[in-house]
C-alpha cells in the first residue's frame, strides 16, 4: 500500500464513498504528526520547545449533513459510530472515538457546530510511534469541521481546545506542545514555542546537505503514561520547594541556572535531577534556535545529543533501546547529533545526518536488531506538512455533474 499524500487522500475519498455512497461535495483535511527537534518535558513545565511537523498525518474526508447526525467511519480501524449531536456518550478514553468525538462534542458545546455531518478517517503515522497521531488526529477533526460548520476560530484556540480534549475525553494530562506543532507547524519550518505565553515563531530549516532522520525503535511505549504522570508529579514537587522561597516561583520555567545551583543540596536527588534537566533543557533550546539561525549546524546536532544524555541520564525517560538508536547514529560519520523525540521509554529518535552518511548509518542499524530482534523503521524527512485543507481531490472523487460544468469551462 502506498502511504504518499496522494494515496491517502484517495483511500480517504475511497473510504468515504464505500461508506456513504458517494463522495459529492467532500473536502478533504490533513493534520501533520510531529517530531520533537528539542526541548523534551519542558512544554507542562511552561518552557520551550522546537518541534516540526512530519511530512505524514491524519487525513479527514467530511460532508456537512442537513439534519443533526454524526456518522464517522475509521479506516484504519474499520469502525463506524453514529449518534445524534445532542446524544453524545463519552467513548473509551484512548480510543479513536475519543479523540474524534470529543472534538465534536466541544465544539458542540462551545457553540460552533450545531449541525450533523459525515466523516471518513485515515492516515499515515505509525500509532504509538511517538510523532503525535493523537494531536494530528484531534487537530485534522477539528480542521475539518471548521470547513464544514464555517465557524470563527484561531489556530490557536483550536490546538488548545485540541489540548482539552485530550485532557478531558482522552484522559492523558499532556502539555501544549504535540497539539500546537500539528496544528501551527509550516511546511519547510520548525516551531520555537514559548509554552507560557504561546508565544511562538516559525523557524525556516534550512539544513543543506544534512537531513532530519527518524528511527522508530518499534518498541510499544507501555510504561509511557505512568511514567509520564509521575515525572509531572516531581516536577510539581521541585516548584513546591523553589516557591517556599520566592512565592512568584509558580513553574520550572521560572528557576533559573542560578536559582538552581543555590537550592541544589536542598533537593532530593530524584528532583534534583528533574530540575536539572528541565533547567538545562529550555536553555538548550534557545541555543538551537541561535545556531540554526547562524547555520551552526555542528551545534544544533552537539545540543541534541546534550539533550538525549539529561533525558537518559537526569530526567530518566530513555531505554536501552533508544539509547543504542542514538549512540549508533552518532558513532557513523556525518552525523552531527542525535537524541530520543516525545515521551520516551520508545517510539523514535531523531538526529541530523549527512545525506551521503545515510546509506552507512541504515547499515549499522543491524546492530540494533541483532541486540533486540526489533527492524527499526527509518523516515528521512523530505518535505514537512502543516495542517489545511486539502487542495485538489483526486479526479474520480469529483461529482459526475460538476466534471461536465469543469469541461464545458
Ligand atoms: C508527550 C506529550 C507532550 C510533551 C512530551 C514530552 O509527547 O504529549 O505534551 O510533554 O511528551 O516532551
Amino acid at each position: 500500500m502506498s502511504h504518499t499524500h496522494t494515496a491517502m487522500i484517495e483511500s480517504v475519498v475511497d473510504g468515504f464513498r464505500a461508506r456513504f455512497g458517494d463522495a459529492d461535495g467532500v473536502v478533504v483535511a490533513m493534520a501533520p504528526g510531529r517530531v520533537n527537534l528539542i526541548g523534551e518535558y519542558t512544554d507542562f513545565n511552561e518552557g520551550f520547545v522546537f518541534p516540526m511537523t512530519v511530512d505524514r498525518g491524519v487525513y479527514v474526508a467530511i460532508r456537512a449533513r442537513p439534519d443533526r447526525r454524526v456518522r464517522v467511519t475509521s479506516i484504519r480501524y474499520d469502525e463506524f459510530v453514529e449518534y445524534d449531536l445532542e446524544q453524545f456518550e463519552p467513548p473509551t478514553p484512548g480510543s479513536w472515538q475519543s479523540y474524534v468525538l470529543g472534538v465534536v462534542e466541544e465544539l458542540r458545546l462551545r457553540g460552533r457546530l450545531a449541525q450533523g455531518f459525515e466523516a471518513a478517517i485515515d492516515g499515515n503515522l505509525n500509532i504509538g510511534a511517538g510523532l503525535s497521531s493523537s494531536a494530528a488526529l484531534e487537530v485534522a477533526t477539528a480542521v475539518a469541521l471548521q470547513q464544514v460548520a464555517g465557524f470563527e476560530m484561531s489556530r490557536v484556540e483550536l490546538v488548545t481546545m485540541c489540548q482539552y480534549v485530550e485532557h478531558n475525553y482522552a484522559k492523558v494530562l499532556c502539555g501544549i506542545m504535540d497539539q500546537f506543532a500539528c496544528g501551527i507547524g509550516r511546511s519547510g519550518h520548525a516551531l520555537l514555542l514559548d509554552c507560557h505565553s504561546l508565544q511562538h515563531e516559525n523557524v525556516p530549516m534550512e539544513l543543506g546537505d544534512y537531513r532530519i532522520v527518524i528511527i522508530s525503535s518499534e518498541v510499544k511505549r507501555s510504561l509511557a503514561s505512568s511514567a509520564y504522570n509521575t515525572r509531572r508529579a516531581e516536577c510539581e514537587e521541585a516548584v513546591l520547594h523553589f516557591s517556599q522561597h520566592d512565592n512568584s516561583i509558580r513553574t520550572l520555567r521560572d528557576v533559573t541556572p542560578n536559582l538552581f545551583a543555590s537550592h541544589i543540596d536542598e533537593l532530593s536527588p530524584i528532583i534534583r535531577r528533574r530540575c536539572r534537566h528541565v533547567v538545562a533543557e529550555n536553555q538548550r533550546v534557545l541555543d538551537t534556535v541561535g545556531m540554526l539561525k547562524a547555520g551552526a549546524l555542528e551545534g544544533f546536532g552537539e545540543l541534541m545529543t546534550a539533550s538525549h544524555r539529561s533525558l537518559r541520564d537526569d530526567f530518566e525517560v530513555s531505554c536501552p533501546q533508544l539509547d543504542l538508536l542514538v549512540e549508533l547514529v552518532n558513532s557513523t560519520e556525518g552525523a552531527l547529533g542525535s537524541r530520543m523525540t516525545g515521551a520516551g521509554f520508545g517510539g523514535c529518535t531523531v538526529s541530523i545526518v549527512h545525506h551521503e552518511a545515510i546509506p552507512t548509518l541504515a547499515e549499522k542499524l543491524a546492530d540494533y536488531t541483532a541486540r533486540f530482534g526489533l527492524i527499526p523503521n527509518v523516515f528521512i524527512l523530505q518535505k514537512n506538512s502543516e495542517a489545511g485543507l486539502v487542495d485538489s481531490l483526486p479526479r474520480k472523487s469529483v461529482s459526475r455533474n460538476s466534471m461536465r460544468q469543469e469541461q464545458r469551462g
